[in-house]
């Protein structure tokens, strides 16, 4: 690992060294040739050793599993997938608008996918974003509004919602109104921190969280991308095993590292993509990183200084564990009980 920032400070005698690490000994691979124009939303199936992700332009959901890249083709802008708890072949997704069950088994190429509920109905052009399960299986999902062709979305169009396991579909609670563009999630272990990100904020937001009632209390800032003067804007993140945040840097060509605790800038890895747009660990141990990248806008006399636009990469090397990416609780989407 080689140093690229060091800050020392001395405290009575003592030497305080605090370093960005650009990880010098990790390695990146482009998993296929594909090139997705909006990669979003990496999932580590880890029951099935598979990584779910979207291309929500594409409208595809793929699965990547035994080096094969899978899809089912979908008729509307996913913005996310999370596979159910206990099972292998159904799924949550977020499709326009709409919460919707994707029925996929892990060896057939046939789909099936069922409305649920609607959002955001009195704001034309709404979209999910990102969306991740607590750890008690509780489904968070966010929304943006319509992103015009130069990129821009209106703001405070989205709304970060939070689907109540005992009233299920009869209605998503509002949680928090007035987003711009939702999207990461993250809880530390025993899920009494929640951390948010509103994109065009560039904040990490921070929350007490009770896992018992599902709530969140006590917003703060874990850390502004503005503090280190780093491009972009936050995107997807996930949270390692020692409860420390990785958070795609759209724009900015980088993953971040930050102290879950601190806030801290902990290390910056350099990615051969303008539009980082999310994160995982994943694998058998854990130990690799995914990462979603986004083509869509980029220039293509871009392609020569970023080379892996569009690609789905995996990290090996980074020294790091992750978590284990938490299904969606079963209770509302038990197939009897879905609307045919
Ligand atoms: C999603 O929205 C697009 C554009 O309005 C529409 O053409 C498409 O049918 C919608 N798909 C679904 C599944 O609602
Ligand atoms: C939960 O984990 C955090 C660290 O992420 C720790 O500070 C806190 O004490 C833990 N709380 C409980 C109730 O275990
Ligand atoms: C679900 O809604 C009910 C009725 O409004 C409420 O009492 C309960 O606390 C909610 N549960 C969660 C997990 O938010």
């Amino acid at each position: 690992m080689s140093v690229i920032k060091c800050n020392v400070a001395f405290l009575s005698m003592v030497a305080a060294v605090s370093c960005a690490a650009n990880y010098g000994g990790a390695s990146i691979k482009a998993v296929t040739d594909d090139v997705m124009v909006a990669g979003e939303g990496p999932f580590w199936d880890s029951e099935n050793n598979a990584l779910y992700f979207v291309d929500i332009v594409k409208h595809r959901v793929y699965r990547y599993r035994r080096n094969r890249l899978d899809h089912a083709q979908l008729d509307g802008d996913v913005g996310f997938v999370i596979p159910v708890t206990g099972y292998r072949d159904l799924f949550v997704i977020g499709l326009n608008t709409t919460l919707a069950s994707l029925r996929w088994e892990l060896n057939k190429k046939t789909y099936q996918v069922t409305g649920l509920t609607t959002v955001d109905k009195d704001k034309p052009g709404n979209r999910w974003n990102d969306a991740k399960a607590d750890v008690n299986g509780n489904l968070w999902a966010g929304t943006m509004g319509f992103m015009d062709a130069a990129g821009n979305v209106p703001t405070g169009r989205g709304t970060l919602y939070k689907l109540n396991s005992t009233r299920c579909f009869e209605q998503l609670e509002p949680v928090i109104p007035a987003v711009t563009v939702s999207n990461g999630l993250a809880w530390n272990n025993n899920g009494t921190r929640m951390y948010y990100i509103d994109s065009p904020t560039k904040r990490i937001a921070l929350f007490d969280y009770d896992p018992v009632t599902a709530s969140i209390s006590n917003h703060r800032t874990l850390y502004d991308f503005e503090t280190d003067g780093l491009p972009g804007v936050p995107d997807g993140m996930t949270i390692d095993a020692n409860g420390d945040l990785w958070i795609a840097s759209y724009n900015g060509g980088q993953v971040i590292h930050v102290n879950g605790m601190s806030g801290k800038l902990l290390g910056k890895l350099k990615i051969a993509a303008e539009k980082v747009s999310s994160v995982t660990f994943g694998g058998p141990r854990l130990d690799k990183l995914y990462v979603t990248t986004i083509s869509l806008g980029v220039a293509r006399e871009k392609y020569k200084d970023y080379p892996m636009t569009g690609k789905l990469l995996e990290v090996s090397g980074l020294g790091v564990k992750g978590t284990l990416n938490r299904r969606v609780q079963a209770k509302c989407f038990r197939p009897s009980l879905r609307i045919e």
